[in-house]
């Protein structure tokens, strides 16, 4: 099999555990990466990512990385469409394909129609495909959620709930996730913006809806801290008693004024000290009702790991242009020699 090349943007968490998967795997090669954070350029991404060198030198370079030749540009760098847009282009333009995490990525129309457009003409003027796609959103409650819908006759109402573990999230994703706020600090960053809580619900619904032949009204969606009662301390922050050391989350989606697609999402930095384990479950209902349970739950780091990595040869065959993991082939695992 021909080797495909890889460049990666971020070398945070995802772009490490990507570094991981991807180094196993005979027919993948990392040529070069790329981040914005100065302590990292120079380092061996196969250090950075705690195996062996890879002779892959991190560069703070967006251009100098670019000129590798390659097949796919991985983002993994922030959530934000916007944000994310600048790699987007840059990656087009070179011939790359581009996966990325960015969450409002996964259904980028909710977030910015012009923009949206503008990348799609973009990549299908240039043959190359973009696909956002991950674990929540990506799989759980869109690939896996729409692959379970083929079972059923008819799609009255979907319920989903994710209980997960953010403690190995780094510092910058479990603060801006929530965690370690006094309540008052909490509630005043939710109001700027600061705070958002997961990311994804409403581009999973609006995929999901999008996919089913449903229109959402709107999506009305709550958000309550967990005050942790006692102190918490993980490898990236420390939770002190009365802090928020976790949160609760749910979005519902509603067609015809009725709750159409509804999702609670708990996460904590230590789920089953208070009471939570870690699971993902969907519950379609209807004439062929089905309800599913997984545990323990899809592990946000390696499971997104292995979304990105699985997706890469989908995105290459697939249709030039801004897509969705619902206009790919099924992305799946691939037998690995070195595992
Ligand atoms: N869809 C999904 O299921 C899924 C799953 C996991 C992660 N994600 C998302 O994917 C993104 C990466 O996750 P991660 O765990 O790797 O995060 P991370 O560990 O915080 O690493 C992110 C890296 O990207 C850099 N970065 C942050 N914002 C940037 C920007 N605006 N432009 C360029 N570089 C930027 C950071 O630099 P500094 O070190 O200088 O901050 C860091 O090196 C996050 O937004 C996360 O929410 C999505």
């Amino acid at each position: 099999m021909t080797e495909i090349k890889v460049i990666l943007s971020g070398v945070g968490g995802v772009g490490r555990n990507v570094t991981r998967l991807l180094s196993a795997r005979q027919d993948f090669r990392i040529v070069t990466a790329y981040s914005r954070n100065p302590t990292l350029a120079g380092q061996d991404l196969g250090v950075l990512a705690g195996i062996e060198p890879l002779g892959v030198e991190v560069t703070g370079n967006r251009e100098v990385a670019l000129v590798e030749p390659a097949d796919v540009l991985i983002v993994a760098t922030t959530s934000f469409l916007r944000e994310v847009a600048v790699d987007l282009r840059a990656g087009v333009e070179h011939g790359l394909n581009v996966i990325t995490t960015a969450e409002e990525a996964a259904f980028p129309w909710l977030t910015d129609v012009p923009l949206s457009e503008e990348l799609d003409q973009l990549s299908q003027a240039r043959q190359v495909s973009i696909l956002g796609v991950g674990l929540n959103p990506g799989f759980i409650f869109d690939a896996l959620l729409l692959t379970a819908t083929g079972v059923a006759w008819d799609v009255q109402r979907i319920q989903v709930r994710r209980v997960v573990d953010i403690s190995r999230f780094s510092a910058t994703i479990q603060r801006r996730l929530g965690i370690g706020f006094s309540q008052a600090e909490f509630e005043a960053g939710v109001k700027t913006g600061s705070i958002t809580g997961h990311i994804g619900f409403p581009q999973s619904f609006a995929l999901a809806a999008k996919c089913l032949g449903r229109t959402l009204e709107r999506i009305e969606k709550t958000f309550e801290p967990l005050i942790a009662e006692r102190a918490y301390i993980n490898q990236h922050i420390g939770v002190e008693a009365g802090q928020t050391g976790g949160f609760i989350q749910r979005s519902t989606g509603l067609v015809n004024g009725q709750p159409w697609i509804s999702a609670e999402f708990v996460a904590h930095v230590d789920p089953p000290a208070v009471g939570f384990t870690p699971a993902d479950a969907i519950s379609i209902e209807g004439y062929n009702p089905l309800d599913m349970t997984i545990r323990p739950g899809c592990n946000p780091q390696l499971g997104t790991a292995a979304m990105v990595a699985n997706c890469i040869p989908r995105v290459i065959e697939a249709r030039p242009g801004l897509l969705t993991v619902a206009d790919l082939a099924l992305p799946h695992a691939r037998f690995s020699l070195n595992f």
